[in-house]
Formats: structure tokens, sequence, C-alpha cells
């Protein structure tokens, strides 16, 4: 092995050109390939930034060349050279009209052979490729969406320092408070029996660094939830996470449209609109049946119980009954693509989210079929298809419950599935909207109250002021997520800035006024010493990334992320430890596998 002696590298080979042919130069990095054609040896080197083709001929200097001959794949190199121009090139390379004619050679590390080859086509399980990850991130695809990420940080930072933020970390070790996720808690072991709990996200500091005058804070902060993994989700994530002071909800979303259009436009290049369109949750729901709508392609739902209201079809009855609804989506000129095999599957994942069926009828050139017309009266019938505007070629979808949200949100999946299935969804499309006036609470059947859809802290509209008390159900939240195609990027809400208004939300969300104190009493004193207005919001950054990037999962876009049971299998993380720790700790385990 050597050391790189006087060579220092001069260039990093991802920019290199045919312009710059001709250079005297020093590059370092991996082999990523090395072809040996007896008298000419090709040697590819991958550097962060790109490869470059290294070349030794019979014009090397032999002790040189026979140093080339000794290299294999992942060998780490510091070569000095002139650049040339190749004969054969390549547009395979972005460097693919020059190569490296090498006159100095130091191999600073030799490497046995990887557990799998580093390419860019993958064909090795993924349990392989996460227990070597350090071996996978060396792959130009999985190094380039980490390098994304760091200049997407870059952006938000200096976007967010011209809007007048100020970056301030808060405590990974805080107190455990109810609501939200499972909590990720750390003993301590000065306080035995006591805990700390790992952030699911900064929410109560960034509140109150306004109560301390900060005016406006962000941070790129780490986050952890003790919830089941998703394609989408992960045990520790990465929040943009924003506070503004004297600002209403539209100032929220403005600074946000403005770091939006600022990372698309300089990562992508894309130039975003101005403003975001916006969607109230209830016509969200309605019109997508999912407060985090995908409008990259139509298939709208609509409300038909007027047409079946006095139906004799048992489960349209019911619903109309139970005080809910009939919803449809005109699945226009796709009844050659759903076929009935089609539908139900659809069915299946109507019922996954709680649908007890999904009825249909298919309008195909050759005749019709119905699950459920047939139970319909002709006037009914014909309503239907009029306010459906239904065709020969469409098939309708209907999905009928007592629970309208119920029915909005397995229909509004069974749409996203027909979307998929028949291509309907433009891969390339950047869909940005917003999603306001939530509801402010949502009952929770297992709980058997109402819980904060976004968090207690959360500001209601000023026409549900006085209706905490007497109707929970119709109030609403200044609270807003920003969707992109269908993903919920992030969200937030103007918080509550009067303790006497905060008692209320406790009380409505069934604290006694002891619980009220003993979880967040720090917080309540604070407000009584003067609280300016105020609200903010986070993003998931790893999904941001991930969206932006066009991939699939935010895996991707971590550089050492986790499995599905929550354990990170290149560390083996978590492990057992010594008793000796757990002593320490005051700590005696009931259960280890
Ligand atoms: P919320 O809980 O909606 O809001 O989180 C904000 C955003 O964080 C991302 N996110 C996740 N990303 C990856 N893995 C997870 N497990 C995960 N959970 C959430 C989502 C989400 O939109 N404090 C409030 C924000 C505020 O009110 O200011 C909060 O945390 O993209």
């Amino acid at each position: 092995m050597e050391t790189m002696g006087t060579l220092r590298r001069t260039h990093y080979v991802g920019g290199l050109r045919l312009a710059d042919a001709g250079a005297e130069m020093t590059v370092a990095g991996s082999i990523a390939k090395c072809r040996n054609k007896g008298g000419i040896i090709f040697a590819d080197l991958r550097d962060t930034t790109g490869i470059l083709q290294l070349v030794f001929d019979d014009f090397t200097d032999p002790a040189v060349f026979a140093k080339a001959g000794s290299l294999k794949s992942e060998y780490v190199v510091i070569a000095r050279g002139k650049l040339r121009e190749r004969d054969a090139k390549t547009d395979k390379l972005p460097t693919g009209e020059v190569e490296l004619f090498v006159t100095e050679l130091r191999v600073l590390s030799a490497a046995e052979t990887p557990p799998f080859e580093i390419r860019d086509e993958v064909t090795v399980k993924d349990e392989l490729r996460l227990k070597y990850r350090y071996l996978d991130l060396r792959r130009p695809a999985m190094h380039e969406p980490i390098m994304l990420r760091s200049r997407i940080c870059q952006i938000v930072r200096n976007y967010l320092a011209g809007a007048h933020f100020c970056e301030i970390e808060t405590p990974c070790l805080t107190k455990s408070t109810p609501e939200g996720a499972r909590d990720y808690l750390v003993p301590s072991r000065v306080q035995p029996g006591h805990f700390y709990a790992l952030p699911q996200s900064p929410q109560i500091y960034k509140q109150l660094l306004m109560l301390s005058g900060f005016d406006r804070y962000y941070q790129i902060a780490r986050c952890f939830r003790d919830e089941d993994l998703r394609a989408d989700r992960q045990p520790e994530f990465t929040q943009i996470d924003e506070e503004l002071s004297f600002v209403t909800q539209d100032e929220v979303m403005e600074v946000n449209e403005g770091l939006i259009k600022a990372l698309w436009k300089e990562i992508l290049g894309i130039e975003l609109p101005d403003a975001f369109p916006r969607l109230c949750w209830d016509e969200a729901m309605a019109r997508f049946g999912s407060d985090k709508p995908d409008t990259r392609f139509g298939l709208e739902l609509m409300d038909v119980t007027g047409c079946v209201r006095t139906s004799s079809f048992a489960p349209f009855a019911a619903a109309v009954s139970g005080g809910g609804s009939v919803r449809l989506i005109n699945c226009k000129g796709l009844a050659a693509q759903l076929t009935r095999k089609t539908i139900d599957k659809l069915a299946e994942v109507a019922k996954t989210y709680g649908a007890k069926g999904l009825a249909y009828t298919r309008l195909t050139p050759e005749g019709e079929t119905s699950s459920f017309e047939k139970f319909l009266t002709d006037g009914e019938k014909s309503a239907l298809r009029a306010a459906a505007k239904a065709e020969t070629g469409d098939v309708l979808l209907l999905v009928s419950d007592a629970d309208s949200t119920r029915a909005c949100t397995a229909l509004g999946q069974v749409r996203l599935e027909v979307g998929r299935r028949c291509g309907l969804i433009d891969p390339n499309a950047f869909n940005f909207l917003w999603v306001v006036r939530f509801p402010l609470f949502e009952y929770s059947e297992t709980e058997g109250r109402y819980m904060a859809m976004h968090h207690p802290f959360t500001m209601p509209t000023a026409d549900s002021l006085d209706k905490l008390e007497s109707d929970p159900g119709g109030c609403y939240a200044e609270a807003y997520d920003i969707v992109l195609n269908g993903v919920e990027l992030g969200g937030g809400s103007i918080r509550i800035n009067d303790p006497a208004l905060q008692n209320r939300m406790f009380r409505a969300l069934g604290f006694t006024e002891e619980k009220a104190r003993e979880s967040f009493g720090f917080l309540m004193d604070a407000y009584r010493y003067g609280a300016p207005p105020h609200g903010g919001m986070a993003y998931g950054l790893d999904r941001l990334v991930m969206l932006m990037l066009k991939k699939d999962s935010i895996r991707d876009v971590i550089a050492f992320p986790k499995v599905q049971n929550a354990s990170e299998l290149m560390s083996g993380a978590p492990d057992l430890v010594d008793q000796k720790q757990l002593a320490d700790l005051s700590i005696a385990c009931t259960r280890a596998e």
C-alpha cells in the first residue's frame, strides 16, 4: 500500500470535458471498472462527482503500467497525468469524450471483492444492499440523491435566512407529552425510573421561541416517531421546521410558496406558478376522497345520494337512513381496461378502507352489466346515469356508507388505483396544492373522545370559537397542509396564543385540568407572560427530496435508513445491551428475543 506522497488532487472528474484536454491534473477515487487488453489498460475512476477513464498504454512508464495491471475494482488510487481526447468516445458518460493518460499512479487502498458489483443496475436483494449500505451508496444512482439533498438544505437555509429566519437548535432529550404517535423513550441514569422522550417534532419549543421574541425560527430537525413504517415513513426522519410571529395563515403560505418555487427552480430548473391552488378539506374529501388529493388526473367523486335517496337497494338505503351518502366516480372510456376481474380487485381496495363493497355499472359497446341497477327504479337509474354523464365505454363505481367520510375515503382510494392501473397519472407533473380549513377535531372510536386533528395548539377558525363545547365535530382549524402529487409534504397551523382558549381546547380534548397541567403546565405558564400571534409549519425533508427526485421510497434519500421492523441492518441496531448498562439505568427487561 502506498501513501499519497506529494500527489494532491487538483480536479474532481465529473466536470471534465473536451475543452479541458491538454491539462495536467491529479485525480483521486475508486476504481469502478478495469479492462486489461494486454498492451492497453483502461480503468474507470469514480469520485463523488462522476467517472473518468484512466488509460495506460505503450507510452506509459513500465513501472506505472505494471502497477495498473494489479488494479482491481474498488481499489482506491490517486493518479496524475494529462487529459486527452478519447479515440473511442462514448455518450454513456458525461466525461465520455476525454480520458486521463496516467504518468503517476499510487494505490492507496486495496479492496476485497465486494459482496455485489457496484453499478447502477441493481441485481441483488435489498437486505444485502442495506447490510453493506456504505458500498451501495457508492453507486452513482444512490450517491446522487444524497448529494442533492445537501444542496436542497443549502437552498432552504439561504432562502429562509433571506426571509429573516433564525436557525435555532432545540433539545432531543425532551419530556414525553400525550397526543401524536408513540414516543421513543430514553431512560435517565441519574433519575431512576424517569424517562426522556425523543421529540416527535420541535413543536412546543418552537412556539416558546416565539414567546422569547425570536420572531422567525427554523431548523432542519430530526424527529422520532415509533409508528409503523411505510414507503414514505421512517421512525427517524427530518423536518424543515418553521415558526413565524405576527403572521396570518396566508402569509405563512406565501413564504412557503416562495421556498418551494426557489427549490424547484434551482434544483430542477422548473418554474412553478406563483401561488398554488387551495382546497378546503371538505371539498378535497368530496371531490377526491382524500385530504391529500392527487390532482394529476380527473376521475373526481360525485355525490349521487339525491338520485337514490328513496331507493330500496339495501346498501344505499342503509347509507341514507344512517345519515351518510352514496358517492360515485365515472371512469370515462375505461370499460375495456376495467374488466370484471379488475373491478373485483378494486372492491378489495375499497374494503381495505372500510367500505362494505363497491357497486359498479360497466357500459361496454357489447352490452351493460351492473351489480345494482336491477334494484333501482327506471327513474332512479336514469337520474343516476344523467348525474354521472354516463356514456357507452364508461364504468361507474359507487361506494355508499352511513359515514360519508368513510364512503369518500374508500372511493378516493379506488380512484387512485384506477388512475395507476389505467395510466392516467402523468409521472412528470408536479401538482402542488394547499389543503386548508381542516376539521379541528376527529372523533376516535378507540379512545371514545375527540382528538386534535393536527395538535392541541392549533387555532380554531373564527367561526368555530363559540362551538368548541357545543359542536366539536363542526369546528374547523386554521391549519394547512401542502400536498404534492397526492403526498402530504408538510403541514402546519396558526397557534392558540390565548391561555383561556388553550384551556378550553384541552377540556374539549378530554384533559382534566390536572392532566393538562401535568403535561403542558410549562407551556401554559409561558403563555401567561405575553405571547405574539404565531404560526408555522414543517415539511418532511425526506419526502420532499423523494418526490422532487421521483424516487419511490424515502429510503433512497436517507444515507442510513431503517427497515420495516425499525432496525438498521448495517449496524444491527437496535441490539441487546450489557446487564451492567441496564443496571446503571435501573432497568430490568421482562422480555428479550
Ligand atoms: P406533522 O406531524 O404533519 O406536523 O409532520 C410534518 C411533516 O413531516 C413529515 N412526516 C414524516 N416523514 C417521514 N416519516 C415519518 N414518520 C413522518 N411523519 C411526518 C410529513 C409531514 O407532513 N409540528 C407539526 C408541524 C407544525 O404544525 O408546524 C408536525 O410535526 O411530510
